[in-house]
């Protein structure tokens, strides 16, 4: 990946006009109109509906018509404890609030993905998303970077507690939703047990002509699930449906869920990985964390057996997860067109 200026940086100067690299075209700024609103699900209600067998699981079928129909979902008493939620929101705060001088230290190496910086930037004459970011491996730790190592004691101890707490819940979603559409539970778990997690925080500055540019281009996730933690109160999501964007309003301490190109691959394309991106304010800064889980490193991906031999056909080639992770990153960051190539 090629180098880019700090966006936060950029953003302290007060701009009147901003750099040419950040103005997107007329095409790429249609702005968001719509008042339907993603579906809600309860994971305490899904949970208890399980262990009780229901033979009528409503919430399972509201997860099946979510995964289906929007592929993205708000998902309230998900169990992920308050305070590692918290620790972790006052930590990435802390973090962007550094010197630039002390996130250089972090600072993305070429051809590795973690660390400060910008991905998917592969040419000078790519337009540029309006946000700095910080991504790390986080699991299984043989995955994590030196990088790691550096962050200061209480930043790293966070982020252990909220990717363990993480993977259980994306462990407990990945089999609801292999159980929704008819995928065996030891099929997911010997995929996505060992699977990786990576977190990618993101920092979208307040921008002068907010209108002009993108906080983050629409893209559909490489992951097979994917959880977004708010960290501030300002919102700029905003996903893909029928062809019209409609924003997200974060619930209060839910976390907004998305099915990723692996499960899209792996359900055998009943459920969809839906394009998503954000816009940013002119007024507020705003910060997210997208933990990402994929399957494991040395895996094979495809569509799931129990789906290919109940319906017949695989709607996607089978490719080694190494490789599908390379030629995700490789490339510049635009729409679903990934994942089609894997047809
Ligand atoms: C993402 O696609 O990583 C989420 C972007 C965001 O809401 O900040
Ligand atoms: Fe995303």
């Amino acid at each position: 990946h090629k180098k880019v200026p700090s966006v936060q940086e950029m953003a302290k100067k007060k701009l009147v006009r901003i750099p040419s690299r950040y103005v997107r075209d007329d095409q790429e700024r249609s702005v968001a109109s719509s008042n339907r609103e993603v579906p809600v699900i309860d994971m305490q209600r899904l949970i208890n509906s399980n262990d009780h067998d229901d033979s009528i699981n409503i919430e399972l079928q509201k997860l099946h018509f979510a995964a289906k129909e929007w592929g993205f979902f708000q998902l309230i008493n998900h169990g992920v404890s308050c305070s590692v939620v918290e620790k972790m929101k006052h930590e990435i705060q802390k973090f962007f609030d550094l010197p630039l001088e002390e996130k250089k230290k972090f600072e993305i190496l070429p051809g590795d993905t973690d660390g400060f910086g910008q991905h998917f930037v592969v040419s000078d004459e790519q337009k540029l998303d309006w946000a700095d970011l910080f991504a790390l491996k986080t699991a299984p730790p043989y995955l994590r970077r030196p990088i790691f190592s550096k962050l200061s004691l209480s930043f790293r101890a966070t982020i252990e507690e909220y990717s363990e707490e993480v993977k259980e819940l994306t462990m407990k979603v990945l089999k609801m939703l292999g159980k929704a559409v008819g995928i065996e539970e030891e099929e997911v778990k010997s995929l996505f047990e060992e699977g990786m997690q990576s977190m990618r925080m993101n920092y979208y500055p307040p921008c002068p002509q907010p209108e002009l540019v993108m906080g983050l281009s629409p893209h559909s996730d490489a992951s097979a699930l994917t959880i977004l933690l708010q960290v501030n109160e300002t919102e700029g999501l905003q996903v893909r449906k029928d062809g019209i964007w409609i924003p997200i309003i974060p619930l209060p301490n839910a976390f907004i869920v998305n099915i990723g190109d692996v499960f899209e691959i792996f359900s055998n394309g009943r459920y969809r990985s839906i394009e998503h991106r954000s816009v940013v304010s002119s007024e507020k800064e705003r910060i997210s964390v997208a933990t990402f889980h994929g399957p494991r490193w040395d895996g094979e991906l495809g569509p799931a057996n129990s789906l290919v031999t109940a319906n017949g056909q695989p709607a996607f080639k089978k490719i080694g997860v190494d490789e599908f992770y390379e030629g995700y990153f490789n490339r510049e960051l635009v729409g679903r067109t990934y994942v089609d190539t894997m047809r």
